[in-house]
């Protein structure tokens, strides 16, 4: 006996969309799948131009958690933040685990669309460079690579004028009555963070006294977090690019696997690291 097959239309299921909003409609889903153009008749280009995709929108993401967190912490409402900032920790976990597709890539699969890259590279990723100057990695160099695209400059210089997380931070700290320095509260916020002894004895007094500054130190604590997950991308990042081109140059012109070792020296926030030591 033939079963009929089972029609969900029979419990409610909507199937007419003839006007009315559709799940592609709404998500866009026709724009995003025409958007993976590739290059090279190369299999793995796919994964590849994916991989990279998907990337940028966790960091879309993480950028508009960034905003909100930052603009909870200047109202003082730095629970709500809190929030905030541990989704954009789970969103780089979640990017950590990605790699593992993209490790499956081998080098032989690699140069089979290379040279079909030109000199393109997440070097050049805008999001990925609003994220450092947002979070307070602020290195003015980064802008060059988008000098072709005015908009792109705008969006970059648009989040140097704005106090970044750190700064937040360390404004709210100074709200809540902690000697946080003037030099600091009154910095050229374009300017390349450098640790500064001040602010490490402040951090130090809400480690030393938790509970006296439990939001201070559970802001901290996120600040870590992130961090923590931050830091795991960029190893994950730098050894997945050695497994698939070992030390060649890159295609966006630096070292390749050199230039990705230094980045892992750079620390977000350096005082909030450094007083593990002295605590
Ligand atoms: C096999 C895959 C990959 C290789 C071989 C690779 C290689 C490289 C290399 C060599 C650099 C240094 C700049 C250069 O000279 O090109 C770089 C930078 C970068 N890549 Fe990748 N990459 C890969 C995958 C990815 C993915 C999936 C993303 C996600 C968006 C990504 C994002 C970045 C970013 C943001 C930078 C700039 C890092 C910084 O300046 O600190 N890469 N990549």
């Amino acid at each position: 006996m033939t079963k009929t097959p089972y029609d969900p239309a029979r419990e409610g299921a909507q199937m007419s969309f003839d006007g009315r909003l559709s799940y592609g409609d709404y998500l866009q889903i026709d724009r995003l799948l025409d958007s993976q153009r590739l290059l090279t008749g190369a299999h793995d280009e796919m994964l590849f131009i994916i991989q990279h995709q998907t990337s940028e929108l966790w960091m879309r993401l993480a950028l508009h958690e960034l905003d909100a967190a930052r603009t909870a912490i200047a109202a003082d409402r730095a629970r709500e933040a809190f929030k905030m900032l541990a989704r954009i920790a789970r969103i780089f976990e979640q990017l950590n685990s990605a790699w593992d597709v993209l490790r499956t890539m081998t080098p032989s699969d690699y140069t089979t669309f290379r040279e079909g890259l030109g000199q393109s590279s997440g070097f050049q990723s805008h999001q990925y460079r609003l994220i450092e100057f947002a979070v307070g990695n602020r290195n003015l160099a980064m802008i060059r690579p988008h000098a072709h695209r005015p908009e792109l400059v705008a969006l970059l210089e648009a989040e140097l004028a704005r106090p970044s997380l750190y700064d937040e931070a360390l404004r709210f700290l100074a709200r809540s009555g902690l000697p946080v320095p003037q030099d600091v509260l009154n910095r050229d916020l374009r300017s390349h963070w450098t640790p500064h002894d001040g602010v490490q004895a402040v951090w130090e007094a809400v480690y030393r006294d938790p509970k006296a500054y439990w939001e201070a130190y559970e802001l901290a604590e996120k600040l870590v977090d992130f961090e923590d997950y931050f830091r795991r991308w960029r190893f994950n990042h730098v050894t997945t690019v050695e497994r698939v081109i070992g030390f060649k140059r890159g295609t966006g012109g630096t070292a390749g696997v050199q230039y990705l070792r230094r980045m892992l020296e750079v620390e977000l926030f350096p005082e909030l690291w450094h007083l593990r030591t002295t605590l």
